[in-house]
Parts: C-alpha cells; structure tokens; sequence
C-alpha cells in the first residue's frame, strides 16, 4: 500500500515540469496518498530537503507556471558526486545517504522527473531497493522508449513562432537567416520546427553536413528570385569529416556529456556567406526554448505522464518510465530504457553505451523533409 510518496525534478528546466507535479498530486489526493517533493532534484534527495506539496496550497495554480516549484539541478549524479576534501576536488558515491533518507522518510515511492540521466540514475536506485517512477523530461525529445518527452513541444512552438519572425527580416532584406537551436546530438527540435517554420535548410547531429549542399538550395532559390533563405542549424550539427562546435568544458562526473554546445549556427552563417554572397545573420535561440509556460499539448501530456505515474504507483508498478508509444499511455521497464549502459553510477550522455533517442533516417519527419526538398545538409 502506497501511502506517502515523493517528487523530484531533475535536469534541465523545461515547460511542463510544474504540470506533472500537479497531476502527481491531484492523483495522490485522490487516492489518500501524502505527496513531498525534493527540493533541487537528486541534490535534496542527498540533503535530504523536501517539502510538502498539496493542491490547496504549495502545488496550486501552477499548471500554467515555467520552470519548477521544487526546482531541479543539472549535474547532480550522487553515485558520482564533487566533494572537496581537504581542499581538492574528488567524485564520491553518496547514493546510500540517498537510500538511507528515502528509508527514514517512509517514502514508498520516488517519482524521478527527468531525462535520459535522470533515468540512468533512477534505474541505479531501483538497484538499491528504491522504488521509483521515472517520467520522461526534457526539449531535446532523446529519451529511449517513448515517442515524446514533455517539454519538447513547448520549445518546438517557441523555435517555430521565432522562426515565423526570422521571416520578416530574411524578406526584408533579402539575407540569410539562421536559428541555431537546442537538442544536443538530437535534431528533433530542429527538423519539427525547421519543418512548421517553413526552412529552406536544417543541419541536424545525426546528418554530418556539407555545407556546399545547402548552398547550392539556396543559390536555387536565387535563381528564382528568392533573395532569402531561413536555415535551421541544431547545437550539435557538424560537417562531414568536421567536430561539434564547443564553447567550453565542464566537469560534471562520470558518463556526462563535459561539453557546451555553442557556434555551430554562426559558423554555418559564416560559411553560407562566403558561398552564396548573400549577406547572412545568426540567431541563437538558447534558454527562451526552455522557459515560461507551456503549450496545451504539453500541459495534456504532463498531465497524462503525471496522472499515470501515480496510478502506477498505487498499482505497485515500480521501476518504469511512463511513456507514450503509439499514441498510447503506458510504462516501460527502466532497463529498457538505460538499453546497455547498465554500470551503476554512469549516467547516460556521450558514452557508447547511451541509449539516447535520435533522428532516424526512416523517421517521417525526415522523409516528409526531403519530400518538400528542404535541404538537411547531404
Ligand atoms: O538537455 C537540455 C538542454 O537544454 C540541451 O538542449 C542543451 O544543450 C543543454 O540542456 C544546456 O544545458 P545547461 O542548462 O547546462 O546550459
């Protein structure tokens, strides 16, 4: 019997989060179930920070609401965590705090809101006997197993309505316009966006480009004096036989991607300048995909992961990912979901084992692109 039961939420902030909390909550209630939320993520998990969340007041009104009433933290992986010690730097494996204060509380469950890492460490505490529920967050649509992460359409509306004011300028002053946007080694917010946005061109991660190709589209467009073109450039897109373009490195741990995307929408401005003579001028669309209040589609979709989670979890259904296949609501096994990267303590991202989802090349999206002749780089 489920009777007190716990919310984190954990990465990067996306449209949405507060939705699900919501959901969990008003499904808690119904079912007589006392529902806590940890405070930043697997952090408060560690620290053991929680709060009591009810629909009469801490988790009210929030369903419209960016960000997160319980907040989040990215590179939090507590089997790998930075400590000082005696003034350096070192990676320690504090999950049993974490297990031990699950235990104390008397929490029966935790509901582990979050992406592909997120998820990672969920099925690790599942191994040490913590039951948990994952669903899956974050814009950049990578999570395995699901057709669709919450949050993402809100950042594909968000890329598409600046997409839509990009056209202006392009027409206007017969120029180039590129929005570089985010999906780190994924392209799915650049080819949905790219596709309602009307681009004549989008570069994503899983197509290495060349740039003489998208030149050449818009050189076509010329020809039929079309003076503009709006180009489309995922964070993580490269040339063929090229690297990603990088603005920096951060240590996060273990398994986590040490890199931060950023140039590869100027570059690609610059070198579209070169080839074509058009004049050309970047936009970097960063952080505006992640905030502030989320689509209907996203508030309905948080709503259903939340709702089901904890029906889940009154079902005694632990260690799963609820997910949408098909159209249809259901779980997954978290093992699935971490597919081969099963050491305990390495989080997904950048390592062969990852089981993030990409585009594939059988995708619709991709056909459909090819079909209407927008350029992806090959
Ligand atoms: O994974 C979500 C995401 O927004 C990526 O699209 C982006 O590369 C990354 O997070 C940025 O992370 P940070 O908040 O650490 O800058």
């Amino acid at each position: 019997m489920v009777k007190k039961v716990a919310i984190l939420a954990n990465g990067g902030d996306v449209s949405g989060f507060n939705a699900v909390i919501r959901a969990i909550v008003k499904t808690a209630e119904h079912h007589g179930v006392e529902c806590y939320g940890f405070i930043d993520g697997y952090r408060g998990l560690l620290k053991n920070d929680y709060i009591r969340l009810s629909s009469a007041d801490t988790a009210s009104g929030i369903l419209q609401k960016g960000g997160s009433i319980i907040s989040s933290s990215t590179n939090a992986n507590v089997f790998h965590y930075k400590v000082i010690e005696d003034g350096k730097e070192v990676y320690k494996d504090l999950s049993e705090q974490c297990v031990q204060n699950v235990k104390d509380d008397g929490f029966d469950c935790v509901f582990t809101l979050g992406g592909d890492s997120t998820q990672k460490s969920a099925r690790d505490f599942s191994l040490r006997g913590i039951n948990v529920i994952g669903v899956p967050k974050t814009i950049d649509n990578d999570v395995a197993c699901t057709d669709i992460t919450f949050g993402y359409n809100t950042a594909v509306s968000v890329a598409t309505e600046a997409l839509d004011r990009l056209h202006s300028t392009a027409e206007t002053h017969h120029r180039i316009m590129v929005l570089e946007v985010m999906g780190r080694e994924a392209g799915w917010i650049a080819l949905e966006s790219g596709i309602a946005g009307g681009a004549d061109v989008i570069l994503i991660p899983e197509i290495p480009y060349d740039i003489e190709k998208a030149a050449e589209t818009i050189r076509q467009r010329q020809k039929i004096g079309k003076n503009f073109s709006i180009v489309v450039v995922s964070e993580g897109a490269f040339p063929k036989g090229g690297s990603i373009s990088v603005v920096g490195e951060r240590n996060n741990g273990k398994g986590v991607i040490n890199v931060k995307l950023g140039g590869a929408g100027e570059k690609v401005a610059r070198d579209l300048e070169k080839l074509t003579g058009l004049e050309a001028r970047c936009t970097v669309l960063g952080y505006m995909q992640r905030g502030g209040t989320p689509t209907s589609f996203d508030r309905v979709l948080s709503t259903k992961y939340g709702a089901k989670a904890m029906e889940l979890a009154i079902e005694g259904k632990f260690n799963v990912l609820t997910v949408l296949q098909n159209g249809k609501l259901g779980c997954v096994s978290l093992e699935d979901v971490v597919g081969n990267n099963k050491e305990i303590g390495a989080v997904q991202g950048g390592t062969a084992e990852s089981n993030v989802r990409v585009v594939t090349m059988d995708h619709d999206l991709v056909k459909t692109a090819r079909s209407i002749g927008i350029n992806l780089g090959d």
